[in-house]
């Protein structure tokens, strides 16, 4: 049954209809749970918040999936002007991004420019950017952008791997050797089993094998993840083999095991709250849904309330 809603709310994440509609009517049915709110404002307050309480931010201004140079275009500035906020309230955060909503679907060459403006604007202010995984369809276009990127800003820009797929032991072996700061995650898109682990205790088991990797390596390692499991194995890998703070990060959704992330900073690790924010939180409130569909009950629950 678990299985089945998976499946169905990862094929209504794709549904064009149902986002058009959801951003027309505003956040509902309980995604402010997941999501900090519709404007820049409310992810500068949130942002404040969270820092307050010792969390670091990552902000997403919500979008993906963008099919016209003028939405592109729109993402790109909003981004920007993101940036410029958070920089005017000097807050501890940084950028994620998603290229499917920087124009990557409409030409490559768009999407790059967009990118390198953003993440110039970023590097002004010493700020950082990295790459959200979209699915694997976008896997190879990512890295291409990825590499290019890479190359011109080597500190202030990084990447998301999903653990999911079969090739990423091979990426990250790369990635290390040129000291990548990544960002390792499970994986949160609807794949086939050509290319990815179908069962979920592989996906778990690769997930720590690449964290071990990257860890010991000489890049950065964002480990984003709620699963206390992996926290415990992590927390004792890192003391083990004598890896320093500076080296790596645990990072969680904001709205998910909020008591865990202050628990862990109160612990004394470093932790950073990943911040959707914008009208676009359609496809991202479906993958949330996805990966736990107990969560159905929030959206139950706000419907029926007044
Ligand atoms: P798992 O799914 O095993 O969950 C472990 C526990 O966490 C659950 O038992 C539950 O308690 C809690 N939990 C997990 N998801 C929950 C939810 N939605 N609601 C309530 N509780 C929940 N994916 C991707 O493909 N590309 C990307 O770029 C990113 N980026 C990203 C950034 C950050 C900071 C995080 C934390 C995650 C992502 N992801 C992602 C999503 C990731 O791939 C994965 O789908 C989720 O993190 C859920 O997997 P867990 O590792 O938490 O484990």
């Amino acid at each position: 049954m678990e299985a089945i809603m998976r499946n169905l709310f990862l094929t209504m994440a794709k549904s064009q209809t149902a986002n058009r509609l959801a951003k027309r009517y505003g956040l509902r049915f309980g995604a402010q749970r997941f999501v900090a709110g519709e404007s820049i404002q409310h992810a500068v307050e949130t942002t404040k918040r969270l820092n307050e309480q010792g969390l670091k931010v990552t902000l997403d201004h919500l979008g993906e999936s963008v099919y016209t140079r003028d939405e592109a275009a729109q993402a790109a500035a909003d981004c920007i002007r993101t940036l410029d906020a958070i920089s005017e309230a000097e807050q501890n955060m940084y950028l994620s991004i998603k290229l499917t909503q920087l124009g990557l679907d409409i030409d490559e060459g768009l999407c790059l420019d967009h990118v390198k403006k953003i993440v110039s604007r970023a590097a002004e202010s010493g700020y950082f950017v990295r790459i959200d995984m979209e699915d694997y369809a976008h896997n190879e276009a990512t890295f291409r952008l990825f590499h290019k990127l890479h190359a011109d800003f080597p500190n202030q820009i990084g990447l998301a791997i999903q653990a999911c797929l079969h090739k990423s032991k091979q990426d990250i072996a790369e990635l290390g050797k040129k000291g990548v700061n990544v960002r390792l995650v499970k994986g949160a898109y609807k794949e086939s089993p050509e290319v990815a682990f179908p069962d979920k205790a592989d996906v778990d088991k690769q997930f720590i094998d690449l964290l071990e990797m990257h860890l010991t390596s000489g890049g950065f390692t964002a480990i984003a993840t709620h699963d206390e499991t992996v926290i415990t194995h992590i927390k004792q890998f890192v003391t083990e083999q004598d890896i320093p703070k500076e080296r790596y990060e645990f990072q969680m959704l904001y709205g998910i095991r909020t008591q865990l992330q202050l628990d862990l900073v109160k612990e004394g690790y470093p932790v950073r709250v990943y911040v959707p924010f914008g009208t676009d939180w359609y496809a991202y409130f479906m993958r949330r849904l996805a990966e736990r569909p107990a969560n159905v009950n929030f959206v139950l629950r706000s419907m029926f309330k007044k």
